[in-house]
């Protein structure tokens, strides 16, 4: 047995629950950091957070918690799209770059343009050493330790956690966020107790002979929902799309069948009544809806609870996704760890 795995199957079910103790740390130690990436985001006129694949997601994410959390307009761009929007930048720009090995092509591509233009680059890095942290003006580690699994857990959970608290010291409501951070800290722990993660895997059980699978959130949940089907699309092959619920009604609501599993984030915030009414129209056509919600809800087939956390509801919603992608993967006879055709970091363009 390989020891580094500490008891578990694979790296991808270790580093999920690692996530509580990566999240303690940062609610622990972060303070100073994250107020100084916030005076960089105070200066600056124009600010772009990037990234891609999973750290493109925990980049929108952020666009969300600034806007909602500071009413504050961050732009977003995947990294191999900035390209195509470097003529806005200027000396007063800021490019909040996002990821986890620090390697990935388009990033070091990107970061390298807005240097040219003689703007401002902070980085949000999980390898401390890597050629984007040594480019960057200004780096926070995300401190999670090596990721081995090709799929980014860990490091996602992390960039958003930094970004919430950010947002909430550019708003002047530090202590909101950290306490809802240290909720989150809790409510990921629920998310991972025995009971919750069995939960998990009887909906993989139930559901892992299905082609296709939809999620749907909306505000800070739209970004969950397209990284819950990220999760599951690059481990379990199972074609899995992230949508808007307001989307349903402009295409998607046509690819539901009897028994199309749909998952659907409802978190306690302005989206609730609008996300439930979208689980309504699905459930209608035959879905079959998974609610990751703190209520269960009459629309749901299944509930998958998760803890009331306010601001930090994307750090909780993520958590069933990654455990369905990683029990989905086990179900199908996959390796967990290593996907087809992808890899960790892609340092070629
Ligand atoms: C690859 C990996 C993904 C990762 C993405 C960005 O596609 O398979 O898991 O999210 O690269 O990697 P980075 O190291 O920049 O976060």
């Amino acid at each position: 047995a390989d020891t580094s795995l500490g008891g578990f199957d694979h790296y991808l079910i270790k580093e999920i629950h690692e996530q509580p103790r990566v999240l303690r740390a940062i609610a622990e130690n972060y303070a100073e950091p994250v107020r100084r990436l916030a005076a960089m985001i105070r200066e600056s006129y124009g600010s772009f957070l990037i990234g891609c694949g999973t750290a493109s997601y925990a980049a929108l994410s952020g666009a969300y918690l600034f806007s909602r959390i500071a009413r504050r307009h961050v732009n977003f761009a995947v990294g191999s799209e900035f390209k195509y929007q470097e003529h806005f930048l200027t000396e007063r720009s800021l490019v909040i770059a996002l990821s986890q090995s620090g390697e990935t092509a388009d990033i070091i591509e990107a970061v390298m343009a807005a240097k040219r233009a003689g703007a401002r680059v902070a980085a949000l890095v999980n390898v401390p050493g890597s050629t984007l942290d040594r480019l960057a003006d200004f780096s926070i580690h995300l401190g999670a330790g090596p990721e081995q699994s090709v799929l980014s857990t860990k490091a996602y959970t992390a960039k958003v956690a930094i970004l919430m608290l950010t947002a909430h010291v550019l708003n002047g409501s530090e202590h909101v966020g950290r306490e809802h951070l240290w909720r989150a800290v809790d409510g990921v722990e629920q998310a991972l107790a025995p009971a919750s993660e069995r939960r998990v895997q009887e909906i993989a059980d139930r559901i892992a002979d299905q082609e296709h699978c939809f999620v749907i959130g909306r505000g800070l949940s739209y970004p969950t929902a397209l990284e819950a089907a990220l999760k599951i699309k690059e481990v379990s092959y199972i074609h899995a799309e992230g949508f808007a619920g307001g989307e349903l009604k402009h295409g998607v609501i046509a690819l539901v069948e009897d028994g199309t599993p749909c998952i659907v984030f409802s978190p306690l915030d302005e989206t609730r009544d609008d996300i439930l009414s979208g689980a309504m129209e699905m459930r209608s056509r035959g879905g079959f809806i998974i609610g990751v919600s703190p209520e269960a809800e009459e629309v749901f087939d299944v509930h998958v609870p998760v803890a009331e956390v306010g601001d930090a509801s994307p750090l909780v919603g993520v958590i069933p996704a990654q455990l369905l992608g990683y029990y989905l993967a086990v179900r199908r006879g996959l390796d967990p760890d290593k996907p087809r055709n992808l890899a960790k970091s892609v340092t070629v363009k």
